[in-house]
């Protein structure tokens, strides 16, 4: 984004119409603003050209996320998502980390391609011929790509992995094709690319071409996240900073101990990776695939994300793939996904899998915090609260007071909140009022 700042005070007190207001002011929008988000914006037509089937358009709340700076610079994080707290909890955790901010790794943009071949009589002489042959296989990869290999990308490597000597497919093995496929998320290229190497590399091996797809284990393709957070900006009214501290690194060395909490850490991390790959249009189930592979590589499943104390604060680390792409795929033609990446100011794969997982770290900070200290269900009804003021019809300061009071007594109903607005809207309220 080029806004001076992604620290917006209040930006959650505001009704929509004044926060799209104020992001007109903070980001260069194009001139149509938001219409994009707007109801129709991805009309009938198109979504008919997208899927098969089709018989309408399936709306999701669009959130923003504020107060985020990824390497340096002040970003809006796009976030899609159905499920309330999260835009709030990574908004709150990216204020946490702002003043050293989230820096980024991101590997170069490889994708694997597999080529299984299958009744080979030896499984071993099979993979040296193709090993013997892998030049020449790449090089024919890279002609089929003339204009990827100009953009500095396309077929890099090949090699062989033997996967059975016999059984009921005969000896096995799989061709991995790995493909830099630069700012496309690139299912389509490398697809391509192993269906046409296929016969050749059956042939070269003396077997039979099996399956022709990219793997979604894409573990040459990933994000490192890393933050750090002084203790006086993890403390909360009832905890000290040095106890939220410690409560988040045993958190962490819970899911590094127990498949069962890490799976549960890991959808805390992907509350906040999949809202923005689903506002920006990507195939989440790609990544989310991925992630659980990856989280299980070692044989254990284990947290794509640790935390560790230091002197006085905390340091967080994500590690995980990230296949994500700023060109082809949906973003051709769903008009709310290229604006949600002008707002995240993402023109590149890159920057893109640096603010997914930038959100994926935060969010999972904040449950992690919550769990350490009062527990998420108290942060869960103070955002309840304040939806049932306002479906009560309370705006402005009212807004607030009425909210204030459903959470501060836990009594959270709908009923209630009308009666606490009725009761701060009568004439006696008014008169006895400051
Ligand atoms: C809820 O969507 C996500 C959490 O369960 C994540 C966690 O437990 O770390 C709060």
């Amino acid at each position: 984004m080029s806004s001076s700042s992604s620290r917006i005070t209040g930006f959650y007190r505001m009704p929509p119409t004044e926060r799209r207001r104020k992001l007109l002011e903070l980001a260069a929008l194009p001139a149509e603003g938001f219409a994009a988000f707007d109801p129709g914006a991805l009309t009938l037509e198109i979504a008919d050209g997208m899927i098969e089937n089709v018989i309408g358009v399936y709306a999701l709340p669009f959130g923003v996320a504020v107060n985020f700076t990824i390497d340096g610079i002040d970003t809006l994080v796009p976030m899609a998502i159905e499920e309330p707290s999260v835009v709030a909890a990574s908004s709150n955790a990216a204020r946490m980390v702002r003043p050293g901010g989230f820096s980024t790794v991101v590997s170069a943009p490889v994708m694997i391609g597999q080529i299984q071949v299958t009744d080979l009589a030896d499984v071993d002489a099979a993979a040296s011929i193709l090993r013997a042959h892998a030049a020449e296989l790449l090089e024919d990869a890279r002609r089929l790509v003339p204009r990827l290999a100009e953009r500095g990308g396309g077929p890099i490597a090949l090699d062989v992995r033997p996967l059975a000597r016999s059984g009921p497919d005969g000896g096995v093995l799989v061709v991995h094709l790995h493909i830099d496929c630069r700012d496309a998320m690139g299912a389509n290229l490398v697809n391509t690319l192993c269906e046409a190497l296929a016969t050749k590399v059956a042939d070269l091996a003396d077997g039979r071409p099996g399956l022709r797809i990219l793997s979604n284990l894409t573990d040459g393709r990933t994000v490192t996240v890393r933050c750090s957070i002084d203790d006086a900006l993890l403390a909360s009214d009832a905890v000290t900073g040095a106890d939220v501290r410690a409560a988040i690194a045993a958190a962490s060395r819970f899911a590094e101990l127990d498949p069962y909490r890490a799976a549960t850490h890991n959808k805390g991390i992907m509350n906040g990776v999949d809202a923005v790959l689903v506002a920006t249009g990507q195939d989440w189930r790609a990544v989310e695939a991925g992630a659980h592979a990856f989280a299980a590589r070692t044989g254990a499943y284990r947290p794509l994300a640790v935390w560790r104390e230091r002197a006085h604060g905390l340091e967080g680390e994500l590690v995980m793939p990230m296949a994500v792409g700023t060109v082809g795929g949906a973003l051709h033609v769903h008009p709310g996904a290229r604006l949600a990446l002008d707002l995240a100011g993402a023109h590149t794969a890159d920057r893109l899998a640096a603010v997914a997982g930038a959100a994926g770290l935060a969010t999972n900070l904040a449950a992690l915090r919550a769990l350490a200290t009062e527990g998420i269900q108290r942060g869960h009804m103070a955002l309840h609260a304040r939806r049932l003021a306002r479906a009560a019809g309370a705006t402005g300061e009212l807004l607030d007071r009425v909210a204030d009071e459903l959470a501060a007594t836990g009594d959270v109903k709908a009923d209630r909140a009308r009666e606490v607005l009725a009761r701060l809207c009568s004439p006696h309220m008014v008169k006895d009022a400051p």
